[in-house]
């Protein structure tokens, strides 16, 4: 059945971008974009107009609020299975994530968990987290393998990912974190050669659009990035990698030259390498949710922003450093920890993440000929960083479908004819 033909109407605030056509927002352009009362009609899915339709099949009453592009989570690890959250405690008394890792906890314990579980279980967690990012605005999310630890383990969390996206409204897209703890009996030498020899296999897959690696003391290092770029670039493949995290490693000039399409953390970025960063087609993927609750360092993101890098926001969704699934809840702390204005929020959100994903030409900004992937607020949009910790979406929209709608007072905007 084809979606209905959607109105949009009186909405206090319709988020644009500066221009039409645009791949990505830098600097200025985030808070170029407007918030300006308005309209919209949607068909096939599709935005059709920016002004309503008085003779569509559905009538959404926006009044009083925002209507803006879904959230595009770019970064998170699901599928995985079960939680941490005795090393919650363990941090908060002071241990150090990476003591917690080298003592069997951390990467390695989500990847026990991960063995243990039922596929069916693993897929009913990711199932669940899946319909509660739904429900903060999440249209489009990826996935990560990297808790298999094993060339099967991998595998099969690339296969879930697959079987998640089935499952679920959204869209997803999977990166294939091939390189993110070392497995026991191996040098992480030895397990990138593993990678290497894996890659028919990962490629076979289907569904993967990005390699990605962990360069950190208890993980990789800048030479087997290196390598996964080589590994990505003649696979056709994007290159994604977690760097700057725990320590500095100066990985960002290295991830540069291997093209990489995004580098994410950046808690410990060197200053220096902000504006080769900030010139490149590559994302700065923020992550303020595992800085906060990690204690990590402070990205310098209004410096990232400033200096026009392709800024991005993402919840980084994992049982260990983000348990954190909403993107209401990162865009309230990019307010406070980077000094984001909720337009630079929103387009690092939207557009930039789009990008990091290879889906800007489809979503990410309100424009006729892009997918009706919606949000109605039930308010203006400055409300939404302001009121931290509570979830302002009224309803979801995927693809011109309503796919969520909150409680009755959401639904009593949606009128039938
Ligand atoms: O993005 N840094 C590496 N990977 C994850 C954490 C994984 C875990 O602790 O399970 C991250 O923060
Ligand atoms: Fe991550």
């Amino acid at each position: 059945m084809s979606p209905p033909t959607v109105s949009v109407q009186g909405a206090e605030q319709i988020l644009r971008p500066p221009a039409d056509g645009l791949l990505h927002l830098r600097g200025d352009q985030l808070d170029g974009q407007t918030l300006e009362p308005g309209g919209l009609a949607l068909r096939d899915g599709v935005i059709t107009a920016l002004e309503p339709d008085p003779l569509a099949e559905l009538t959404v009453d926006a009044r009083g609020g925002a209507v803006i592009p879904g959230f595009v989570d770019c970064h998170t690890h699901l599928p995985f299975a079960g939680w941490r959250a005795e090393e919650y405690e363990q941090k908060l008394r002071g241990v150090p994530y990476p003591e917690i890792a080298r003592g069997g906890g951390g990467i390695a314990a989500s990847a026990r968990a991960l063995r243990e579980s039922s596929d069916d279980a693993v897929l009913a967690q990711a199932s669940a987290l899946a319909a509660e990012m739904l429900a903060a605005g999440t249209t489009t999310f990826e996935c990560k393998s990297g808790y298999g630890l094993s060339r099967e383990g991998e595998m099969r969390a690339l296969v879930l990912a697959r079987e998640l996206e089935i499952a679920v409204p959204q869209t997803t897209v999977s990166t294939a974190l091939l390189a993110h703890a070392v497995p026991s009996g191996y040098t992480a030498d030895a397990w990138m050669e593993v990678v290497q020899a894996m890659m028919p296999e990962v490629l076979q897959a289907g569904s993967v659009t990005a390699l990605d690696i962990f360069v950190e003391s208890i993980a990789f290092n800048n030479e087997h990035l290196a390598l996964m770029g080589e590994l990505a670039a003649s696979a056709g493949l994007a290159l994604r990698c977690h760097v700057e995290q725990f320590a500095g490693h100066r990985s960002v000039p290295v991830a540069l030259t291997a093209g990489a399409r995004s580098v994410d953390h950046l808690s410990q970025i060197d200053p220096q390498d902000i504006p080769a960063l900030a010139a490149a087609p590559c994302a700065a993927v923020l992550l303020p949710a595992a800085e906060f609750l990690g204690a990590e360092h402070r990205a310098p993101g209004r410096a990232l922003v400033d200096s026009g890098a392709i800024t991005v926001l993402a919840t980084d969704l994992n049982p260990g450093t983000a348990p954190v699934a909403s993107m209401p809840v990162v865009i309230g702390l990019a307010a406070r920890l980077y000094g984001f204005s909720v337009r630079e929020s929103l387009g690092a959100a939207t557009l930039n993440a789009a990008w990091t994903l290879g889906l800007e030409h489809d979503r990410g900004t309100i424009e006729v000929g892009k997918r009706a992937d919606l949000l109605v607020l039930d308010g203006p949009a400055e409300m939404l960083p302001y009121r931290f910790g509570r979830n302002p979406v009224a309803l979801a929209f995927v693809a011109g479908e309503p796919v969520y709608v909150r409680d009755e007072d959401a639904a009593a905007r949606l009128r039938w004819s």
